[in-house]
């Protein structure tokens, strides 16, 4: 273990957080082999406090990877993306060198944050990462919900923000006109233009600290608000949270395992990798009923 690396409890695992405190790789653990009950605990401490946490060097099969994510929680839903053939909780997020569509999640959202129960963590583990770009953004709501001033804060706390997949996965949405995309086969359905409301101000279940629960691309308005009053006020809320103080950026390899906080953090995947294949598999945590 390197110097200036604090250890958990009785567990192994090792954390080394990013100087803002928001982000930090782990280490000290064979994920494939399984955590004991002190590493998850470890895991589980090191996540609450950094909101994304990564290893590196940790190969996995598809089973590996599913038994992992059992440990840390139970299976989300997936909707609108086929997952891999017999494994139906792993989506695969894969764009091959001939591919010019959209990258897959090229936008800043929290994963399905249009489901009454929105995911509560995403696990994505690199398998093939091309040699430039494809490096994955990540915002801290947490900290993009201390930096607004209290009159922001007041007008804020108990509106409630409406979620829909319509814009990328309804009958008239993005992926329903794309053509050429063959790495992974995404669905439109009729489903996806119906619409829940979160608060826009959560309270995290395991920290207790509020954050900004905005996701630019599912949050389609505000209850009770016209759209030409709701509009300025999101895109006011998505510009303050992607602002670069907030902004993490993850550089992948091959064999890295990130898991990411979707109740806390927004998340954007980078492009400028045409001419190269990048494939990674990705699992999500069921959530609760943001409060
Ligand atoms: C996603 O889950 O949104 C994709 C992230 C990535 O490919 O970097």
């Amino acid at each position: 273990m390197g110097s200036g690396l604090a250890t958990v409890g009785a567990s192994g695992v090792w954390v080394k957080p990013e100087p803002e405190g928001f982000g930090a790789e782990l280490g000290g653990v064979d994920l494939a082999g399984g955590l004991s009950v002190a590493d998850v605990a470890a895991v589980q401490a090191a996540f609450a406090r950094h909101a994304v946490v990564w290893f590196r060097d940790q190969p996995l099969t598809h089973l590996q990877l599913e038994a992992l994510s059992l440990q840390l929680g139970v299976f989300g839903e997936e909707p609108y993306a086929a997952p891999l053939p017999g494994h139906p909780h792993i989506l695969e997020v894969r764009r091959e060198p001939q591919e010019t569509v959209a990258v897959f999640g090229g936008g800043w959202h929290s994963d399905w944050s249009f489901l009454k129960t929105p995911p509560a963590a995403t696990l994505l583990h690199a398998k093939i990462i091309p040699p430039v770009g494809g490096d994955t953004l990540f915002a801290d709501g947490t900290r993009a919900w201390g930096a607004l001033d209290n009159d922001r804060q007041r007008v804020l706390e108990g509106l409630r923000g409406w979620h829909s997949a319509t814009g990328p996965y309804g009958p008239e949405g993005y992926f329903a006109k794309e053509t050429g995309r063959v790495g992974m086969t995404i669905y439109s359905s009729p489903d996806a233009d119906g619409r829940v409301s979160h608060p826009l101000v959560r309270t995290h279940p395991v920290t207790g600290r509020k954050s900004l629960f905005i996701s630019p691309g599912y949050t389609v308005g505000i209850e009770g608000m016209a759209p030409d009053e709701s509009r300025p006020l999101l895109e006011y809320l998505f510009a303050h949270m992607t602002e670069d103080r907030f902004v993490l950026r993850h550089r992948w390899a091959a064999d890295t395992l990130t898991i990411w906080d979707n109740r806390c953090v927004l998340h954007h995947a980078t492009g400028g990798y045409d001419g190269h294949r990048r494939v990674l598999h990705r699992t999500t945590l069921v959530g609760e009923r943001p409060v």
